[in-house]
């Protein structure tokens, strides 16, 4: 850990009733980074998003953001620290259009007409295809698009950290070619990225660092090149799908 990291992740457990699945997580990630964080299906990714943003309380441990010890806070509270989520499956407002969806992402923001106006002018511009149809319903969007649109939502708080669950599920390779690309744009535009994804190598392709879960625990991370170069992903797949082509 160090004094660049805008995430501190210590000694964390959580788990569903009486059931553990978070056992001692240590994690960090570092201002302006891209981290990747992958392991199999029921590692405990998703579950690890949703206490860092609250949504579940951990049990043990410590989870720092931009200084504050966020753990057990809720959720509005850490969102409004600039700490955002987008959920696995995409969850749209399906009945409302792109420009709800976007607007329903300034919920209780409390911004001026000028900012407002910015962050709309920001997402727009990175999305064109949402642009061009603003009044088009959620629900009749491609998934490709709809993943657009769950990170353009979450883009309009100006997050400072933007944790992503599995944005590639479901989506056709070239597809998920496109949301790479944007999440190395944001990256240069300067927000930090936790990245959670099934799909390994695409995750490494983009990350400058990278941890990998098993059964709750991490049992490794490092570079991309550190980690393609160990047999980390091969012990972490062991028995599991895995989306390595080759
Ligand atoms: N809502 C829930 N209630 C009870 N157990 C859950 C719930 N969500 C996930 N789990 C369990 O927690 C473990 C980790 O799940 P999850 O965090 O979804 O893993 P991943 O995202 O890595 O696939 C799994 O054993 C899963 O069955
Ligand atoms: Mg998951």
């Amino acid at each position: 850990m160090s004094a660049n990291d805008l995430l501190q992740v210590s000694g964390l457990e959580v788990g569903y009733g009486h059931v553990g699945v978070l056992r001692g997580v240590d994690l960090a990630v570092s201002e302006g980074e891209i981290v990747a964080l992958v392991g199999s299906n029921g590692a405990g990714k998703s579950t690890l998003l949703r206490a860092i943003s609250g949504l579940l309380r951990p049990s043990a441990g410590r989870i720092v953001f931009a200084g504050q010890d966020i753990a057990g806070q809720p959720p509005h509270r850490i969102i409004d620290l600039g700490l955002l989520h987008v959920a696995e499956g995409r969850r749209l407002f399906r009945r409302q259009n792109v420009h709800a969806n976007l607007e329903l992402g300034l919920y209780g923001a409390r911004l001026d007409r000028a900012v407002e106006r910015q962050r709309y002018d920001f997402v727009y511009e990175l999305f064109p295809m949402l642009a061009e149809r603003p009044q088009a319903l959620a629900g009749v969007l491609s998934g490709g698009q709809q993943q657009m649109l769950a990170i353009a939502q979450a883009l309009m708080r100006q997050p400072k950290l933007l944790m992503l669950d599995e944005p590639s599920l479901g989506l056709a390779p070239i597809v998920v070619d496109q949301v790479m690309e944007v999440l190395q744009r944001l990256r240069a535009a300067g927000t930090t990225i936790l990245l959670v994804e099934q799909m390994v190598e695409r995750a490494l392709d983009i990350a400058d660092h990278a941890y990998v879960l098993q059964n709750g625990a991490v049992i490794g991370s490092g570079t991309p090149q550190a980690i393609r170069a160990g047999d980390l992903i091969r012990r972490a797949y062991l028995g599991a799908l895995s989306d390595r082509e080759a």
